[in-house]
């Protein structure tokens, strides 16, 4: 492919990569709101990954029980280890309740009570009059609601006329003068290339769960958007805090909901000892996920795990009626009986904590606007470039997401990214003119990567790099486990130099795809790796041995992280300790009681 290779253009008022939850709320609300809008994904929107979530969407609708969004305020900001941005968490949890309804109108199948209430279970660290009472307060469509949503807002897109680009690879960000004037992506049908110019790109990528060896994430989760932020020479927030949950099926890593312990199971060690009762006294199972998972792995540890290698945990459902395990939990049921061979109706689940979610991401306000470190100011809007979801540190999850906030997420700040566009953007609006080298640096990359020929297959070096993220930056971290980990990971990035791809072709490359995603993966694992070495104090996901209690001291702001040239620079951003209105007080860092 030479620099004359032919691209085709396209116009837009708003692209958005990305069709997940978050991805398709915002196209759905570009849409509605009649801005020229362009969803490009690398899977069909319906098998992005939102569809494997399972227990629900959080919102203090108050259908189970008192609630009001101040508590599901207090909660999210306690569960982040108050590393959240308390503005951003007040605009999610006031906005819950209207996303939520607006999802039951566009048709989301919710589960119903007797009274056809949409049904709501309790979750992790969701509690009533801050932190005295259980919450019942994620919204849920069996254990399968990350797939009702998806179906159901995809359907509304193309009502609204969205159009959508199919198993497109989004390569890059276009930038120009500081602005992010679109992206170039390929084709993977025909192998085309394609110039997509917007007033506003929204980076709707996800997570990068696959720098993990075990994980529950799909093989497509491997923070592509976050990967091109990096390239673009801006920062990522964060990215030491990875969520472990506490139960991935045990071997295959596959999620089984929290949803399971929110109707009523439980874990167990060795001895058959409900365990969490002396972790978290008042929370037991249902503790945040952090705390669960670091409990989990001091059972082991200690050796008090189940199986024959005393290496995992034990969680039941066998005393649950049959019938409310088929109504509100039939997903779990057949994944375990698929992936553990187990009866859940007679057998416990064996599970272990399991890469989950990226708390970190690329900064954002609560507008969905990317934003940077510039001098003095922390909070510098990049023009022309937004994200949400996973893919965005907002940061509303801070240190630890707590279960059900997630969805959440995805809808609110997708619909957020919406409203600010429509004030951005006039419809049709023509765009200013791009340098006709634009591209060039995309396109280097891009057949860097196709041509090269190096002794090295990507699955080896892939493989490298999870075994070391999964040993080195794991549940529990030392400053030693992490500097190996650092070593490691820069000898295992520097190596992806000598890769070979041995199909050349453009059309459903899938060795070319798996060479770029790689590429992604290995440059946020660089940036979380070091960032978890630069930490020394424990919060929220991120615990180290050697240094066990939270130092809001020296450590309450955020972690930027730059990787330019192969070099990681660290810089900070203040946490936002303020809240948008005066109806709520700040919610100043505490003890830690569960
Ligand atoms: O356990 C779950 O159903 C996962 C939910 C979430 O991560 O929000």
């Amino acid at each position: 492919m030479s620099a004359e290779t032919k691209i085709i253009e396209h116009t837009y008022d708003v692209i958005v990569v990305g069709a997940g939850g978050a991805g398709l709320r915002a196209t759905l609300g570009m849409a509605e709101k009649n801005l020229k809008t362009a969803c490009l994904s690398k899977v069909f929107p319906t098998r992005s990954h939102t569809v494997a979530a399972q227990g629900g969407i959080s919102a203090a609708l108050g259908n189970m029980g008192e609630d009001d969004w101040r508590f599901h305020m207090y909660d999210t900001v306690k569960g982040s280890d108050w590393l959240g941005d308390q503005d951003a968490i007040e605009y999610m949890c006031r906005n819950a309740k209207e996303a939520v309804i607006e999802l039951e109108h566009y048709g989301v199948p919710f589960s119903r009570t007797a009274d056809g209430k949409i049904y709501q279970r309790a979750f992790g660290g969701m509690t009533t009059h801050y932190g005295k009472g259980q919450a019942q307060r994620t919204c849920a469509a069996a254990d399968k609601t990350g797939h009702a949503i998806l179906q159901t807002l995809y359907q509304q897109a193309l009502k609204n006329n969205a159009e959508f680009f199919v198993e497109y690879i989004v390569l890059d960000l276009i930038m120009q003068d500081g602005e992010c004037r679109g992206v170039l992506a390929w084709c993977l049908d025909d192998g085309s290339l394609h110039l997509f110019k917007a007033h506003v790109t929204v980076l709707a990528t996800g997570g990068y769960g696959r720098s993990y060896f075990s994980c529950t994430s799909a093989h497509t989760v491997t923070g592509d958007g976050n990967a091109m932020v990096l390239r673009a020479g801006l920062p990522l927030q964060d990215m030491e805090f990875i969520q472990f949950h506490p139960t991935g099926i045990y071997g295959s890593g596959c999620l089984i909901t929290e949803g399971v312990r929110g109707e009523g199971g439980y874990l167990t060690n060795s001895e058959g000892e409900r365990f969490m009762e002396r972790y978290a006294p008042s929370a037991k199972d249902l503790a945040s996920r952090d705390v669960v998972s670091r409990a989990m792995t001091v059972e082991i540890q200690e050796g008090r795990g189940v199986g024959k290698n005393k290496d995992h945990i034990y969680l039941h459902i066998e005393h649950l009626d049959p019938a409310l395990i088929h109504e509100r939990l039939p997903g779990i049921a057949e994944t375990s009986k698929i992936f553990a061979g187990v009866d859940v109706t007679k057998q416990p689940i064996p599970v272990l904590p399991t890469v989950h979610y990226n708390m970190g991401g690329i900064p954002t306000n609560y507008k969905a606007e990317v934003v940077t470190l510039d001098g003095e100011n922390p909070d510098k809007v990049v023009p022309g470039l937004m994200a949400i979801g996973e893919a965005a540190c907002v940061s509303v999850h801070g240190a630890n997401r707590l279960g059900s906030n997630s969805l959440l997420d995805l809808v609110v700040f997708g619909r957020s990214a919406a409203i600010r566009c429509a004030e951005l953007i006039k419809p049709n609006t023509p765009q200013k003119p791009l340098a006709a080298d634009a591209c060039d640096a995309a396109l280097a990359r891009f057949n860097n990567i196709r041509n090269a020929n190096g002794s090295l297959s990507i699955s080896e070096v892939r493989l490298a790099m999870q075994k070391t993220m999964q040993s080195k930056a794991a549940v529990y971290r030392t400053q030693s486990t992490l500097d190996e980990g650092i070593h490691a990971m820069t000898d295992i990035q520097q190596s992806f130099a000598d890769i070979g791809v041995k199909d050349k072709s453009l059309i459903w490359n899938t060795d070319l795809v798996e060479a770029l995603e790689l590429d992604n993966l290995l440059s946020q694992a660089v940036v979380a790796i070091n960032a978890a070495g630069n930490r020394q104090e424990s919060r929220g996901g991120h615990a180290r041995e050697d240094f066990p209690d939270r130092d809001d001291a020296n450590w309450l702001k955020h972690t930027l992280t730059w990787f330019n040239g192969g070099e990681v620079k660290i810089d900070y951003r203040p946490v936002h300790l303020y809240t948008l209105t005066d109806e709520v007080d700040v919610i100043p860092p505490k003890k830690r009681v569960y």
